[in-house]
Order: C-alpha cells, then structure tokens, then sequence
C-alpha cells in the first residue's frame, strides 16, 4: 500500500528497506500512498474526532504498528489571526502557524515522532543527525523517549544556546565539528551508508517528511478545509517547505479540499541557493561554500532536499525571497510587539520575506497567507538580547521606578 519512490527515475523500495538515495540514480525519495485504500480506511477510522495533532492523521502515516508510536504530544499548534501585523505589513489576512509550541520548541518534532517510530519499528538501537540546532534537539528528545542511543553533529560554535542546551540534557552524545553544517552532513551521511546499525534521521529520511506533512493537514483544517492562498515558510535543508506541499497535495487527492496554496521559500541572503535558483529560473541550484546570516537554523549552503523545495515552489505557482539579517531582526521584533509571538531569528524570515513580497508588489494585499513560525523564541535569547535595548537599572525606591516610568505625583483620593 505505501513504499518510498525515487524523486527522479521513479525506482520504487518497499516502505521497511533502509535506502537514504536511489540505487540507480543517487536521487533523494519519497513516500507514496495509495489514495484509494487510504480513502476508505479514513471513512471508516473516525479520524475527525481525535484531537488535533501528528496522530490525528495516523492513517495517513506509513507507521504500521500502532502500539510503538513515540510521542510526546506534538502537532496542534496554534494557527494565530495576526491583525495588527497584518495592518503593518499591509496584508488584509494574515496568519502564523506558530510552530514554537511543539515539545522541543520546533517543527522538528512533527518529523520525530513518525522517524523515531519508524526507527523502533526497523529495530534500530541507535540514530544519528547532522544539525543546525533544532533537528539535534528533537531527535535527542525522542530518542530518549524511546530508549535508545542517539548522536549529533552539529558545526562548533554556530549553534544557539538554547539548542545545545537541549540536546545536551537529553543525553545525547553531541559532537561539535569544526565545520559547517554541509560538512557535517556530508559525514552523517558517509557514516550512515557505513554503519548500517545507526539510522540517519536527516530530512532526506522521507518519514520525517511524513511527520512533517501533517503542519499543512492541520493549516487546511484550521481553515476549515478552506486552504489559504499563500504559504511563506523559511527555508534551510529544504525537507519542510516539499513536506507542507506534500500535506496539502494529499488532501487535495483525497477530494478534502478543492484548492492548494502558494508555496513560497525565504531564505537568508548569505545561504540562499534556492531562492536564487527560483529567481533565476535555474534547474540546479549552485551551493554557497560559506553560507552566513544570524539565522543560525537556516545557515545551510548545500540543502540536500533541494529538489523537492524547487518542485514544490514551481509545481504550486509560488516564488522565493531573499532577506538581509537586519530584516529578519526588525520582523522578529515586529511579530514580538504586535502579536506577542516570539520566534527564532530563522522562523522570523517568513514574516520580513512577507514583508518584501508585498512591498515590490509580488503579493497581493488581498491574499489569505499563512506565514509559519519554525521555532521558538527562547531557543536563541542570545541574539533577541544582543540585538534589543538594554533594560534599565535603577535603585530599589518607588520613586525611582516613578520618575523612570514618568509617572507624576497625584494626591490619591478615597471616595
Ligand atoms: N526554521 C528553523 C527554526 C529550523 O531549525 C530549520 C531547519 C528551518 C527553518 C528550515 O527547515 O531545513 O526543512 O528547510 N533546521 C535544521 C536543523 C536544518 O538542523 O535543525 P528545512
């Protein structure tokens, strides 16, 4: 009924071989489904009446044993009406997906509940990643929830705090590399192919693409079935861009909903090979050897699932963007002031790429968009600090605290 499929040649591999690239080709896969089986087993599963989450949709997950599912509750974030930034960036409907309030803070765990399953299922004892940051603290997460090992790459010293922190106290074994993230995964990926004990959980696994899938299920049914006209979603590897395409594709061929969004990829200026890509209307994309923004999530030169991201920009009619670090700064602030979302620096790209599109005129005030926030806040209090004014200090007196707030004496009168 499922089984991964090249993205290239089309070779198909049953759904339980290990196979990270296509034997013939070297392409990257993809799940498929059968829509027909599917269809009727969602008539029968009353699916509708489970919370919103991950496993709301497990009929549509390519998981085959039910009682080995890893979770920890995630999906069913929040889908926010943002008026007042909507005003400020002059769209008339606007909406965040904000996706901080998964259990390790991040999307990420979307892909992890349905990869670590799938590792268990596969009898895997050890997984391992390559990370900006967040993908190393979800799988170090749910690897402990399953109770088995877990090791992370991630590149010396470009890692936010918040992160490291994570994947640290989950206890898995983190290796800092003296490199870039490319360089890391290039490793994972050698090591991967090598030990064939230790299954790679980098987004190029296609079941964490299954996961992931699920945040554009969940926009089309916050929307009540309605789907937005526009998706804006940063864009560093490339998997969650072709994964919320892939969520909303699905239930469009399962007749759940009748139209599809414009998918559209922000990237950071210093590592956007992608958006250049898009803009240029290049078939291949050219890697950046030293990418750099403050974004640190999307600091990504080489994004391995490029492909798909190009697919899914073209194949929906959407466009990519590029934003400067100082954007992305001034619309983390924007999104924190106006509508008391606090987002990463690399999910606050969504909102400045917004921003530029609908001041050079590529988007329509008019469009109902959803831009979605990655990661939380607190992940990188670093940069919102560093970046910020500094609180003020003053002496403990009433007086003080008056004469700082402004506030002017009153004779106080009890009526
Ligand atoms: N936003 C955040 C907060 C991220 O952590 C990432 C990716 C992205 C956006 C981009 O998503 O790679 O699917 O295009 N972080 C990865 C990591 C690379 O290792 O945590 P993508």
């Amino acid at each position: 009924m499922t089984y991964q499929e090249c993205i290239n040649c089309g070779t198909k591999y049953p759904i339980d071989e290990v196979v990270y690239f296509c034997r013939k080709c070297g392409d990257i896969l993809e799940i498929k489904i059968d829509y027909d089986i599917v269809e009727d087993i969602l008539k029968k599963s009353g699916w509708r009446k489970t919370p919103l989450s991950v496993w709301r949709y497990r009929d549509l997950m390519p998981i085959s044993d039910p009682t080995k599912i890893v979770t920890l509750n995630e999906g069913g974030t929040g889908l926010n009406k943002c008026n007042r930034l909507g005003e400020a960036l002059g769209c008339k409907q606007l909406y965040v997906k904000n996706e901080g309030e998964n259990p390790t803070g991040s999307f990420k765990d979307r892909g992890m509940t349905v990869g670590v399953t799938k590792a268990v299922e596969l009898g895997a004892k050890s997984v391992i990643c390559a990370s900006t940051g967040n993908t190393s603290a979800s799988l170090a997460a749910y690897a402990a929830r399953a109770g088995i090992r877990c090791a992370v790459l991630i590149p010396s010293g470009k890692i936010a705090y918040g992160k490291l922190a994570q994947a640290i106290i989950y206890g898995a074994r983190v290796i800092q590399v003296r490199g870039n993230f490319d360089q890391a995964l290039e490793i994972v990926l050698k090591i991967s192919e090598k030990h064939g004990n230790i299954y790679l959980l980098n987004s190029i696994n296609p079941f964490r693409i299954e996961g992931q899938k699920s945040l554009g299920y969940e926009i089309c049914e916050q929307l009540d079935n309605d789907p937005p006209h526009r998706i804006v979603v940063p864009v560093g590897n490339a998997g969650n861009i072709s994964a919320i395409w892939k969520g909303f594709v699905e239930f469009h061929n399962l007749g759940l909903v009748k139209s599809l969004p414009k998918m559209t990829g922000i990237q950071a200026e210093g590592a956007a090979p992608i958006a250049q890509a898009i803009k240029t209307g290049s078939k291949e994309i050219k890697p950046v050897n030293k990418p750099e923004t403050i974004a640190t999530a999307i600091r990504i030169g080489a994004p391995v699932s490029w492909k798909k991201a190009v697919n899914a920009i073209r194949d929906s009619g959407g466009t990519a963007e590029t934003v400067t670090d100082e954007e992305i700064l001034e619309a983390q602030k924007m999104l924190s002031r106006l509508e008391g979302l606090f987002v990463e620096p690399a999910s606050a790209s969504s909102i400045a790429g917004l921003k530029k599109l609908v001041e050079n005129g590529d988007v329509d005030k008019d469009e109902r968009i959803v831009c979605v926030t990655t990661g939380h806040g607190l992940k990188d209090p670093d940069v919102a600090i560093r970046m910020s004014e500094k609180p003020l200090e003053v002496d403990a007196e009433v007086e003080a605290i008056e004469r700082v707030l402004g506030l002017k004496k009153t004779v106080s009168a009890i009526v």
